[in-house]
């Protein structure tokens, strides 16, 4: 057995400043290419996909949120508090229970009862963009379609959420390591908001009492199910901070994998029966999620060699995504392991993964028919790779067959 520490290992710079776009899937490629393990900042990443599920779903694991936090200086304070209240930081019968409160709201069978809203959200989106045939997608499809999507689903009003859009952003930038040093008050102020609004909107919930994942939360609290005001308080916010930046940022990598990839548009637009697999294929390809995260909370053996406890690994669900033969390739017909690591694995694995699938379902179905011979209309500006994946902006545009 060899200690970790000792091994002779590439190195991995998740924080350089150029890794975003092709440079990031090739250095990762590279680094990968010499084995499964290479050191990273703040300990080691994992390039495999068996391994990276064999951490994710380890007992002796857990989500660093709070040592990553520490690291960059962030000791008390707004977000120190939200980070150890967070979900993803919780474990074993805490984290059970509150799983259990919340999973409910969050099966396909629930996912799909929002279908027929978010077919309506995009029938408005398609309205607001009338005889164009080009658009700035990010801002005028993907990123209002996720706002509002999360708006309905917490009960909150339409008209908030842009507001809601812009507090997930900033909560979701504790995740970026790079924001947590230069981005701290910003990201408090946005919790404090936050959290003001999400006590309002519990208020207007228990006057007007309806049947969604808010009610039943205040139903668990109020009945005595074990789940304390704070608690519910902080799952909304989850529920809020996860929702949105999430789903905008894969339908935005989607559709620019789309729009690189014109025959596979045109034959999801033939064959709409491939969405589902259209959509396991983008999140499988470009995941908006690059690295989760696990610290070992025991030493752990693995593969002959020992992780001390305390040893912090990034799992990477781009390279783990991507195993050969054809791991590089986008194609929405082939037959592939479904066992992608974009949700994370094991206990924390993604509660909004149901409805984030389905989102993207309707959202591409709808697109493929009203954006037909969808292409780039300019360079596609995509974010940094540390926190969530996402796009600044994606100009595409398309045009209408002529047999129409
Ligand atoms: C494409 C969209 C999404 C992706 C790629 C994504 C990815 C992830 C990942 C990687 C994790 C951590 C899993 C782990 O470390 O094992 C996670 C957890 C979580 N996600 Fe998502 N997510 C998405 C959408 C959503 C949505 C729409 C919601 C809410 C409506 C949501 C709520 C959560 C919550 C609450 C957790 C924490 C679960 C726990 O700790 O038990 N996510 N997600």
């Amino acid at each position: 057995m060899t200690a970790v520490t000792a091994l002779d290992l590439p190195e991995f710079d998740y924080l350089a400043p150029d890794l975003t776009g092709a440079v990031y899937h090739e250095r990762l490629a590279a680094v990968a290419a010499q084995g499964w393990l290479a050191r990273a900042p703040l300990g080691f990443v994992v390039l495999e996909r068996a391994a990276g599920e064999f951490f994710l779903r380890s007992r002796h694991t857990a989500f660093p949120g709070r040592e990553i936090a520490e690291f960059f200086g962030v000791r008390g304070g707004r977000l120190a508090d939200h980070i150890d209240a967070n979900i993803l930081n919780l474990s074993g019968d805490v984290h059970r229970r509150l799983r259990k409160l919340v999973g409910p709201a969050f099966t396909p069978h629930a996912a799909d009862r929002w279908r027929p809203t978010m077919r309506e959200f995009l029938a408005r989106i398609g309205a607001d963009i009338g005889p164009s045939t080009s658009c700035e997608f990010v801002a005028t499809v993907a990123k209002p379609y996720a706002s509002l999507m999360i708006s309905t689903v917490l009960g909150a009003s339409e008209d908030d959420a842009p507001r809601l859009h812009e507090w997930s952003n900033w909560i979701q930038k504790q995740f970026d390591v790079k924001a947590l040093s230069t981005e701290l008050p910003r990201i408090e102020e946005a919790l404090d908001e936050a959290y003001a609004y999400v006590e309002t909107l519990l208020a207007r919930h228990r006057s007007e009492p309806v049947d969604d994942l808010v009610g039943a939360l205040l139903a668990a609290e109020d009945e005595g199910a074990g789940l304390s005001h704070d608690e519910c308080v902080n799952l909304v916010l989850n529920v809020l901070a996860g929702g949105v930046d999430t789903t905008q940022s894969q339908l935005a990598h989607g559709i620019r994998l789309f729009a690189e990839h014109p025959d596979q548009w045109a034959l999801l637009r033939d064959r709409p029966e491939l969405v589902d697999q259209a959509v396991a294929e983008i999140l499988r390809l470009e995941p908006i999620t690059p690295f989760t995260a696990r610290i070992c909370v025991a030493p752990i053996e693995y593969r002959d060699v020992t992780f001390p406890e305390n040893t912090i690994l990034a799992i990477c669900a781009e390279r783990a995504n991507r195993e050969p033969p054809d791991g590089n390739d986008f194609d929405i017909t082939a037959e592939r392991d479904t066992r992608v690591l974009t949700f994370g694995a094991g206990t924390h694995y993604c509660l909004g993964a149901n409805l984030a699938r389905a989102e993207l379902a309707e959202a591409l179905t709808y697109l493929a028919t009203r954006m037909p011979e969808l292409t780039l209309d300019g360079t596609p500006e995509a974010t940094g790779v540390e926190g969530i994946y996402g796009m600044h902006s994606l100009p595409v545009r398309w045009s209408w067959p002529s047999a129409q």
